[in-house]
């Protein structure tokens, strides 16, 4: 994919008038929120640079963000390219990524070794909640950037070119990321029913039923402990995994049939979607050639108790996991009120500590003010 790879983008500094407006030019900051998302169609395996083995859909989220600050200076050759701060403590090994990140990055954004950068984060939900944080993490970062490219270039001016530039450089980072910068219900791979759709950007779907315009998700933790696989190692695994090939047609084969549930309402095929999409990523986990498991026995014991709760009442209440053992219960939000008392009464005692996140469908991500300054306020303990 050429269209991203500009060596244009390249800052002439002689070109700058009087020393004023070099000055500003030489450091500035950015500041994002941006969300995590859940997939219901699974992306699980990938190739070449980032490129995903099957096409995905998924929910962004709403009250699981990051948000990022990112201060930028001329770069004096003196300092560390990158130093990252996450809830007010460096964080070494996150810098050593977004290094990698940029490494990346510089046929994308010649200028980025112009500048040296601090990042400033914070998640919303607490670390080690088991959250996956990559896709909020690395969209947040894709968006400052693609913002100091316009600040400079006067490029991506319209939101379309903009999001989708930063949806493009968010895969670089993290391959769920691509699917982050917009609100709602997003979709990344190509597939048959829609040849405009690319591997290299995710794009917004716009034909949703207000019932999954405003679907909740309620994430039940059942342990915070780190995962025993990385994703990227998972992704890997998928290489030598004899389902492979039969999984990403499944994906493939899903995806009309979710669009079409997601258009209409039907929540029946939606939750038998998710729960087997849900179900067959541990699966694959479990089956390939180093098996790992990474749901928790209370992860199961959730998933009945859920499926007897919607036997028991008609309710469309459904599941999805992610990478790890979390429970993410999703429902229409006319039951909420009901569907809360459930919880309290027959869920809660099987999460880490009583933790549970109140999410929903977001809006996606939201630029907020710059803070040059003190970060204290930015900071959470
Ligand atoms: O973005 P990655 O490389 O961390 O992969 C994440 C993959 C899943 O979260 C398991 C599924 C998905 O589509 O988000």
């Amino acid at each position: 994919m050429k269209k991203y790879i500009n060596p244009n983008l390249l800052i002439d500094w002689n070109l700058k008038e009087t020393e004023t407006d070099r000055k500003r030019e030489r450091n500035g900051g950015y500041r994002w929120k941006s969300p995590s998302n859940l997939a219901i169609i699974k992306y699980w395996g990938k190739h070449g640079n980032q490129l995903p083995r099957n096409p995905s859909i998924s929910m962004t989220l709403q009250a699981a963000f990051t948000e990022t600050q990112m201060n930028y200076y001329l770069a004096t050759g003196k300092n560390q390219l990158v130093t990252f701060s996450y809830n007010g403590k460096e964080n070494k090994a996150f810098a050593a990524r977004i290094i990698r990140f940029f490494d990346s990055l510089r046929p994308v954004f010649p200028f980025i070794d112009d500048f040296e950068y601090d990042m400033y984060s914070t998640n919303s939900f607490p670390h080690g909640s088991g959250i996956a944080s990559s896709a909020s993490a690395m969209s947040a970062v894709a968006l400052c950037l693609c913002d100091i490219e316009r600040e400079h270039f006067g490029t991506l001016q319209d939101d379309e070119a903009f999001y989708e530039k930063a949806s493009y450089v968010a895969r670089l980072g993290s391959g769920s990321a691509a699917r982050s910068v917009y609100g709602g219900w997003t979709e990344w791979g190509t597939h048959e029913c829609d040849p405009s759709l690319t591997d290299y950007w995710a794009t917004q779907l716009t034909e949703i039923h207000p019932s999954f315009q405003h679907m909740k998700d309620m994430i039940l933790i059942t342990s915070s402990a780190e995962k025993s696989v990385s994703s990227s190692a998972g992704h890997q695994l998928m290489e030598g995994n004899v389902y492979a090939d039969v999984r990403y047609q499944q994906a493939k084969d899903r995806i009309p049939l979710l669009l079409s549930a997601l258009k209409t309402g039907d929540w029946g095929t939606f939750g038998k979607i998710a729960e087997n999409e849900a179900l067959t990523l541990h699966a694959l986990m479990m089956s390939s050639e180093e098996s790992y498991i990474l749901m928790h026995p209370n992860s199961l014991a959730i998933i009945e108790i859920i499926r007897e709760y919607r036997r028991e009442t008609g309710h469309h209440v459904y599941f999805s996991l992610d990478a790890g053992p979390n429970i993410h219960m999703l429902y229409p939000a006319a039951i909420d009120i009901e569907v809360r008392k459930f919880v309290d009464e027959r869920l809660e005692q099987y999460c880490q500590g009583g933790q549970i996140i109140y999410d929903q469908v977001g809006i996606g991500p939201e630029r907020q003010e710059s803070d040059l300054g003190i970060y204290s306020s930015f900071v959470q303990s």
